[in-house]
């Protein structure tokens, strides 16, 4: 099945309305991209954000959901208020969201089934810490969490999965072509087993993304894209990768 190649951008807690001229120079420099662009500022500039970029070729989405609708959260955003601001996606169970906020795999999907539920595409993070590569528990870290955190209502259409080794993420280091080779075929392994459109699945790599590495990684079998942090906060650096997919 042919995969739509995607570069998402997480800008973390990076950004005030003064970087939403980034994306103005992204759309000039990018205004027509063959493949899809996504854009998860900090909540508050979601909705300019979305405003922004209405009707073009970037879509915009939030870092993290709720996993009820509505109610005394205090801090919280839901899924639905996400959409109604303007995001289209929702990134849910990253890293440092599991690490900050202690958030656990079931959490992760009962976010996801939110997400779902309110008409958003989540883009579900996993990747292993370097104490458990050391210990040769990639494989089976990955697996665990995908069992965990990608819903029974994840679809080809509405979820993205993100391979993101914590190590990898901020440091400048990348692991090698041939363990996200490994990793990425055993997410699509794990996918087969639950789903029936697995094979379009988007697969993502994230972790040190940067222009000078992006060819090099989207070239490796079972990366539909990246998801990117700090290299999507200029256009000068997200525009190189998004060219290179
Ligand atoms: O979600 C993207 C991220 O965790 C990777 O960050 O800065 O290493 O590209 P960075």
């Amino acid at each position: 099945m042919a995969r739509r190649k995607m570069a998402a951008g997480n800008w973390k807690m990076n950004g005030t309305l003064a970087a939403l001229a980034e994306v103005d120079r992204l759309l000039a420099d990018h205004p027509d991209p063959v493949s899809e662009v996504v854009l998860c500022p900090p909540a508050v500039l979601i909705h300019p954000m979305a405003g922004r970029v209405g009707g073009g070729p970037i879509a915009v989405g939030g870092q993290d959901c709720h996993d009820k609708t509505s109610g005394a959260h205090t801090g919280d955003i839901s899924a639905d208020e996400l959409r109604d601001a303007g995001a289209e996606y929702v990134i849910l169970g990253h890293s440092e969201r599991r690490t900050d906020h202690g958030e656990t795999d079931a959490l992760v999907r009962a976010k996801a089934e939110a997400a779902l539920a309110a008409g958003l595409s989540a883009i579900i993070c996993v990747g292993e810490t370097e104490a458990q590569r050391d210990a040769g528990q990639t494989l089976d870290v990955i697996a665990g969490q995908l069992a965990g955190s990608v819903p029974d209502g994840a679809t080809a259409l509405n979820t993205v999965i993100a391979y993101e080794p914590v190590w990898a993420i901020g440091t400048g280091r990348t692991p090698t072509n041939d363990q996200i080779a490994e990793v990425h075929a055993r997410i699509r392994t794990e996918l087969a087993g639950r789903f029936a459109d697995a094979d379009g699945f988007r697969l993502l790599y994230g972790g040190s993304v940067k222009p000078g590495n992006a060819a090099e990684i989207f070239a490796i079998p079972d990366v539909d894209g990246a998801l990117v942090g700090g290299a999507s906060l200029k256009a000068g650096d997200f525009g190189p990768i998004i060219a290179a997919l």
